[in-house]
């Protein structure tokens, strides 16, 4: 259903950009689907083909790592081919012009995406906080290795020999303390806060609008479908970020 209201809220959210002195970005698998990264959710999402109870989780690894592996080996095939889109080069862009006008803490990036196409596009301070794809962690010695290219079917430590899984971060397992904290710090302390592509469903990360909210940012949410956030919200610009993010940063 587009959103007739459109054009009015990209301007209201171009001009709460402008003004702000710290800008807070949180982006979901919506935000790489033009990319042709399946999302997670929804009918032609991951887990409507595979368990994620199976390849999402610690339990599952443990039960059959080969299994594991070979989804794993799968996703990096299909998403060593694949490009940035116009969302992720005006993401990378807006970073570039504010930290280029404005300093160093003027623009944050928090992704639950793994596939890179951020850094891909430009973008730089990424905080990665489900982990990446393209490293691998030692299930032994926890040594997490850049894994950019093919990897033997289960692919063990350079280190100290044992298996390694996906640096990525599974249900029921904690983000890695760095990495959330770093991602806390960028929605409490900005002026501005957007969600891109995000179902806004899962925990802790869905908690980040809450905290730029409460901490008096703007809040504002890019999807193509309204999300358990989008009545509260101040902005709820429904349509593709790929189309709406590149509006919000023209010169
Ligand atoms: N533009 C904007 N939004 C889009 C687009 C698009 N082109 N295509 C899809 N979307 C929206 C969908 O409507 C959906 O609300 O992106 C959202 C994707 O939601 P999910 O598939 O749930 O992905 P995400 O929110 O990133 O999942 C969060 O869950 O499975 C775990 O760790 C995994 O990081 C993931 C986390």
């Amino acid at each position: 259903m587009p959103d007739p209201r459109l054009s009015e809220k990209i301007s209201r959210l171009r001009a709460a950009i402008a003004r702000a002195s710290r800008l807070c970005v949180l982006t979901g698998a919506g935000a790489s689907a033009e990319s042709g990264v399946p999302v997670y959710r929804g009918n032609e999402g991951l887990y409507a083909a595979w368990s994620a109870a199976d390849m999402a989780t610690p339990e599952g690894f443990a039960r059959d790592p080969e299994k594991v592996w070979a989804w794993y080996h799968d996703r990096r095939r299909q998403l060593a081919a694949l490009k940035p889109n116009a969302g992720h080069l005006a993401l990378a862009a807006l970073q570039k012009d504010r930290l280029a006008r404005l300093g160093p803490d003027s623009f944050r990036l928090v992704t639950q995406n793994v596939d890179g196409l951020h850094q891909a596009a430009g973008s730089t301070g990424v905080i990665e906080v489900h982990g990446s794809l393209w490293q691998i962690r030692c299930t032994g010695c926890a040594a997490v290795t850049d894994a950019p290219g093919p990897l033997d079917a289960v692919p063990h430590c350079p280190g100290c020999g044992a298996v390694c899984r996906p640096h990525i971060v599974w249900f029921g397992e904690m983000l890695p303390p760095e990495v959330w904290s770093a991602a806390v710090e960028a929605a409490s302390a900005c002026d501005v806060f957007i969600s891109v592509g995000t179902s806004a469903v899962v925990q802790p990360v869905a908690s980040l609008v809450h905290l730029a909210a409460d901490a008096g940012a703007l809040v504002a949410e890019i999807n193509l479908e309204e999300t358990p956030n989008s009545r509260w919200l101040d902005l709820s610009l429904l349509g593709k970020s790929g189309d709406i993010l590149p509006a919000l940063v023209d010169s």
